[in-house]
C-alpha cells in the first residue's frame, strides 16, 4: 500500500478499480431539499457498490424537507439505503452526528447529497485508511484536487481564509471538506461532539484527537440541481465553532494560564493583607499566617470558579481540602527545588532560584488540582 497518500495524489480511480473495499461501509449523507439529487447519487453509489463488492449501508439524514426526498429514496428501491426524517435539533452537523449514532459498519464515509463530491473516490478514501491514516479527506487543496472554474474569487478567498484559520488545529489542507472517511470506533475518543455550523469533519478531527490525516484529491463540482444552504449566517457560525475548538485543543495551556494568573493575584492579595495587618499592629508571625490563609482561600475560590469551572458541582469542602493538600506539597517542592538550585549554582542570585522553585511548585499544584482535585 502506498504510504505517501498523505498529501500526494493517488492513482486515478480507474486504475484502482480492482481494489476491493474490504470493510463494510456506512455512508452518512445530510440532506435538505435534495429530492432531485438523491436518485442520481444513489444510482452512482449502486454502481460503486457492485463494482467494488461493497457491503454498504447509506443513511440519508433529512431535515424534514417535504420535497419528495422520502419518495425518491423509496422509488429507487435500493435495500441498502434508507432515509431518516429528523424534526428536532436541525442542521447539517447535528444531522451527521445523529447519522453516526445510527451507523452500524466499522468504516464511515460522510458526503454531501448534491453530487459535488464524487462517490467514485470513496475507494481511494478507504485505501488511505487501510494504509494507516486515521482520517481521509476528499480534498480540493492537494495536488490533483480542484474546484469548478466558476468558483468566484470571493468564494475561493473565503474558503482559503477559513482553511488558514483552522491551521493551528490540524495540518490538513482541506479541513473544511464535507467529504471524508474514518473508523467509527475512533468516535469513542471524543468525550462529546457539539459542532455549530457546517464543519463536522473538523470537529471530529479535533475532538477525537486524530493526527494522522490523509488527503485524496477530488474535483469539487458545483451543484447542478437545487440550492446551497451555506448562508452568511452559517459562515459566521464557523467563527464560533473555531473558538470552541481552539479552547478545546489548547485547554491545558489556557487553564494553566488561568491557574498562573490566579496565583499571581494570590500573591497580590497576600502582600496587601500582610501589609495592612502589620500596619494596624498585628504581630508579624500572625499577619503572615493570616495573609497565607486568606490568599489560599481566594486562590481556591477563583480557581474553582474559573480555571476548573467545570467542577463547580463538586463538594466544596472536599475540594478545598484537596487544594490545600496539593498546594502544601507544592510548597515543599518549591522549597526543595529552590534550595537545590542555590546549592548547585551558588553564584546565581537567590531570587532566580526562588523563581525556578515557584515555577516547579506551580506546575505541580496545577497538575494535581487538574487531575486529582477538581
Ligand atoms: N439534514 C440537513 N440539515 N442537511 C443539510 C442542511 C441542514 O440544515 N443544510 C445543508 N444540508 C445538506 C445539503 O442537503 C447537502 O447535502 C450538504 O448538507 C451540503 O450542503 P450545501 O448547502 O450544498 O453546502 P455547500 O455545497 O454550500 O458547502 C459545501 O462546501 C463546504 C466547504 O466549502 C459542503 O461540501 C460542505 O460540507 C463543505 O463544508
Amino acid at each position: 500500500m502506498p504510504a505517501e497518500l498523505d498529501t500526494k495524489p493517488t492513482e486515478p480511480t480507474e486504475r484502482l478499480a480492482e481494489i476491493r473495499v474490504r470493510s463494510p461501509l456506512s455512508i452518512v449523507i445530510p440532506t435538505y431539499k435534495e429530492a432531485e439529487n438523491i436518485p442520481p447519487l444513489l444510482d452512482r453509489l449502486e454502481r460503486l457498490r457492485v463494482e467494488h463488492e461493497i457491503d454498504l449501508e447509506v443513511l440519508l439524514m433529512d431535515d424534514d424537507s417535504r420535497d419528495g426526498s422520502v419518495e425518491a429514496v423509496r422509488d429507487c428501491g435500493y435495500d441498502w439505503s434508507r432515509i431518516v426524517v429528523r424534526t428536532a435539533d436541525r442542521g447539517l452537523s447535528q444531522a451527521v452526528v445523529d447519522g453516526l449514532g445510527l451507523a452500524r459498519h466499522p468504516v464511515v464515509v460522510v458526503m454531501d447529497a448534491d453530487l459535488s463530491h464524487p462517490p467514485e473516490k470513496i475507494p481511494d478514501l478507504i485505501l488511505a485508511l487501510e494504509s494507516g491514516q486515521e482520517f481521509a479527506i476528499g480534498s480540493r487543496y492537494v495536488p490533483g484536487g480542484s474546484t469548478d472554474d466558476d468558483w468566484g474569487f470571493f468564494r475561493w478567498l473565503n474558503s482559503r481564509v477559513a482553511t488558514l484559520l483552522a491551521r493551528p488545529l490540524t495540518d490538513a489542507h482541506d479541513p473544511m471538506a464535507g467529504f471524508f472517511a474514518f473508523r467509527r470506533a475512533d468516535l469513542a475518543r471524543a468525550k462529546y461532539l457539539n459542532p455549530v455550523g457546517y464543519k463536522i469533519g473538523l470537529e471530529i478531527i479535533v475532538k477525537c484527537g486524530l493526527e494522522n490525516v490523509g488527503e485524496v484529491p477530488i474535483r469539487f463540482t458545483d451543484r447542478v440541481r437545487g440550492q446551497s444552504k451555506l448562508t452568511f449566517r452559517e459562515q459566521l457560525k464557523y467563527l464560533k465553532h473555531l473558538r470552541r475548538l481552539y479552547i478545546y485543543k489548547f485547554r491545558y495551556l489556557s487553564s494553566f494560564g488561568q491557574f498562573a494568573a490566579v496565583g499571581l493575584l494570590g500573591l497580590v492579595v497576600n502582600l496587601a493583607i500582610l501589609s495592612a495587618l502589620v500596619w494596624v499592629g498585628v504581630p508579624e508571625a500572625t499577619a503572615v499566617a493570616a495573609a497565607i490563609a486568606v490568599s489560599m482561600m481566594s486562590n481556591f475560590l477563583l480557581n474553582r470558579r474559573f480555571t476548573f469551572g467545570y467542577a463547580r458541582g463538586g463538594r466544596v469542602s472536599t475540594q478545598f481540602l484537596g487544594f490545600v493538600g496539593a498546594c502544601s506539597i507544592g510548597a515543599l517542592i518549591n522549597y526543595a527545588v529552590t534550595l537545590g538550585v542555590i546549592s548547585a549554582r551558588p553564584s546565581w542570585p537567590v531570587q532566580v532560584a526562588a523563581v525556578i522553585g515557584v515555577g516547579f511548585g506551580t506546575i505541580f499544584n496545577y497538575l494535581t488540582n487538574q487531575f486529582l482535585v477538581f
